[in-house]
């Protein structure tokens, strides 16, 4: 999603105007804040805010009108409560603010740019539904971006190390588009249905906040040598199973056996645990741990 469209703007609002729009009718003369209507509870959101990584950290305080979801109109999350502030950016105090900016694509966790710290734990923005995490009225849920990228504003986060990283260990299948590639080669369905469970990866970052291995690199020069984390681990092992894929297996293990590879890896296993698609990381930190060692083997006796 490019950066102009990520920024929440008072626009969007509109489009969870299902979950929120009767909230917005009625307004509290003396704070500016919109009141709840009878039948809907208000949600306190502490957000944690910056002018980009480390400037101007401070938290301000949001009080949200919600309806549950089995009141008729649709469960509120955690982004359309972001756009409700959006609409009309007041505190709780009263004190008129900026819209909260974050991350969001898809709204449907496929995507992973919405992801974010809520209340202590790393997930998707989009499928955090207000009624699993605020069934009461005055509840709080806490807001902070991912401490492990460059914070660019607010909740939004640079995860451009990621990239760079699945681009370090060639995490593509090398295809010529420009001509009929013919029938694919042939796979065991018992191989398919591993690879299916590791292509569900959507790079969110889930398991790289959660790596005590994995440390913030603001310096792009320091990428090259920092660890890669499970979830590039996980896509070379995908990758490597491709038949097509395979033909940069050498790449990858290459990548995976120098600093900051698979071996940098602690075993905390804290990355299986948060990842939202349930991705064996740790399956993959085994396989891919073994494929290194043969890999660095084989180079010690045959130079290759
Ligand atoms: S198992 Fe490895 S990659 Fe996963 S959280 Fe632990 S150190 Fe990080
Ligand atoms: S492996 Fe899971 S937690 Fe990690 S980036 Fe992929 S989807 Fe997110
Ligand atoms: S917006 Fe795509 S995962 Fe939340």
């Amino acid at each position: 999603m490019s950066n102009a469209a990520t920024i929440a703007a008072a626009a969007t609002a509109a489009t969870t105007a299902a979950t929120i729009a009767s909230t917005q009718t009625a307004m509290d003369a003396s704070t500016g804040r919109s009141k709840p209507p009878s039948g809907s509870r208000t949600v306190r959101f502490r957000i944690k805010r910056s002018d980009g990584h480390n400037k101007n950290v401070r938290w301000e305080e949001f009080d949200v009108p919600v309806t549950s979801g089995s009141e008729g109109s649709g469960s509120a999350n955690v982004i359309s409560c972001l756009q409700h502030i959006a609409a009309n950016p007041v505190t709780r105090d009263g004190r008129r603010t900026t819209p909260i900016a974050y991350d969001a694509g898809c709204l449907e966790e496929v995507c992973g740019s919405c992801t974010m710290v809520i209340n202590g734990k790393v997930r998707q923005a989009c499928s955090c539904l207000i009624d699993d995490y605020a069934p009461n009225n005055g509840d709080v849920i806490t807001l902070e971006p991912m401490t492990k990228f460059p914070t660019i504003r607010d909740l939004w986060v640079d995860r451009a190390r990621l990239f760079a990283t699945l681009k370090r260990t060639s995490a593509w299948v090398p295809i010529d588009g420009t001509y009929a590639l013919g029938a694919g080669p042939k796979e065991k369905p018992d191989e398919q249905q591993i690879r299916y469970k590791l292509s569900e990866c959507m790079s969110c970052g889930c398991c790289l906040e959660a790596c005590p291995q994995y440390t913030l690199e603001e310096d792009a020069k320091d990428w090259d040598k920092a660890f890669v984390g499970a979830a590039v681990i996980s896509q070379a092992r995908y990758f490597n199973m491709q038949p097509t894929g395979a033909t940069l297996k050498k790449e990858r293990l290459d990548a995976l056996s120098a600093p900051g590879g698979v071996s940098d890896c602690g075993n905390a296993q804290n990355c299986v645990q948060v990842c939202p698609k349930e991705i064996p990381l740790t399956e993959s930190i085994a396989a891919m741990g073994r494929q290194v060692t043969v890999h660095r083997i084989k180079q010690f006796f045959v130079g290759r």
